[in-house]
């Protein structure tokens, strides 16, 4: 059969990607070596600031180098994971109380330093992730807190500075229910255009169910329709979309019941994207249950990725195809 990424790229989107930590798992990088299932990988943890900053003015790079030069050596994109985040950010930025134009001095530096270092490399950059609370206000981030909005403009402004040939997105979760969220992150798209900024892509992580958890407050996949509907928000901005970290967990133990269920769930999001002409393409968040940071995050939750903890393809890696 034909892969993830050909088939994709047969229907002529531009790439299927996966998170990918390299920690020398053979059979892991088997798969995405071989380069059928996928053609773009995104640093699970390599670029984020805690593992880039650890203090001011340090810059640690080498991790993230080992991915950088991972996908130049094979021939594939970078989605380069990210910027400016709340999350993995170490504690000298967050409790340091810096006013207004020292932290907007310390994110300028960040991304000279980390998006300078790849400049005309990564395919993509999320430059800002995460800026959202559920009910569409900002979270209240060291960054809104002290920056304002203005953070988001002037993040991708340095962004474009730096690394000119980089396409540039904003990246968040729970946009896939065409909610108040939703509606929020097309805000932030007219914002930064408004200030004659560029931005390129808005990112749909899709972290998803395929029955109601805990942890998704009684909510499901949603519905092919409402997902095309909620990609096409962005898209009638004039930007495109990718699902950028796609996952679907259920209540553990699977059974052949509930992994058909995700099957389904991983085509509708896959056939959603195919529905609308400015989804370029689609990351999955890892690609073994072996090490899928669900279970560590949401207890009793999981199985939520393509193959399972012994490297076997699971209806869901059929389904997700067949949404292609
Ligand atoms: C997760 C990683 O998968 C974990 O290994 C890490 O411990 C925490 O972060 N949204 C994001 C990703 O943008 O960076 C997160 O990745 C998952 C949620």
């Amino acid at each position: 059969t034909v892969g993830l990424s050909k088939a994709m790229r047969q229907r002529g989107r531009s790439f299927i990607g996966t998170a990918l930590t390299l920690r020398g798992d053979a059979q892991e990088l088997a798969i995405v070596e071989n380069k059928a299932d996928f053609n773009s990988i995104t640093p699970e943890n390599a670029q984020k600031w805690d593992a880039t900053e650890p203090q001011r003015g340090v810059f640690t790079f080498d991790d993230s180098d080992r991915y950088v030069d991972f996908a130049t050596e094979h021939g594939i994109q970078i989605h380069c994971h990210n910027l400016v985040w709340h999350s993995q950010l170490p504690n000298w930025v967050t409790a340091g109380n810096f006013d207004n134009e020292t932290l907007i001095e310390i994110m300028h530096d960040h991304i000279k330093a980390l998006a300078g270092r790849y400049k005309g490399r990564c395919t993509r950059w999320d430059v800002v992730n995460e800026a959202l609370e559920e009910d569409g206000s900002y979270r209240k981030s060291v960054w809104y807190n002290t920056i304002g909005e203005a953070f988001l403009p002037l993040a991708f402004k340095f962004a474009s500075q730096v690394d000119p040939k980089a396409q540039l997105y904003y990246n968040d979760y729970n946009l896939e229910y065409n909610g108040a969220k939703t509606d929020a992150a097309q805000r932030i798209v007219k914002l930064i255009q408004s200030q004659g900024v560029k931005i390129n892509g808005v990112g749909f992580q899709a972290h998803l169910t395929s029955e109601p958890t805990t942890s998704s407050g009684g909510g499901v996949t949603p519905s092919q329709n409402t997902l095309a509907t909620a990609l096409r928000k962005m898209t009638s901005q004039d930007v495109d979309v990718v699902y950028t970290e796609i996952d679907v967990r259920m209540n553990t133990p699977a059974t052949r019941k509930k992994l058909n269920m995700q099957s389904k769930a991983y085509q509708r999001i896959a056939a959603s994207c195919l529905a609308v002409e400015r989804c370029v393409g689609m990351t999955i968040w890892g690609i073994s249950d072996k090490y899928s940071w669900i279970p560590g995050v949401f207890p009793g939750e999981g199985a939520a990725n393509l193959w399972d903890e012994d490297f076997k393809k699971k209806p869901a890696y059929y389904g997700f195809l067949r949404g292609i």
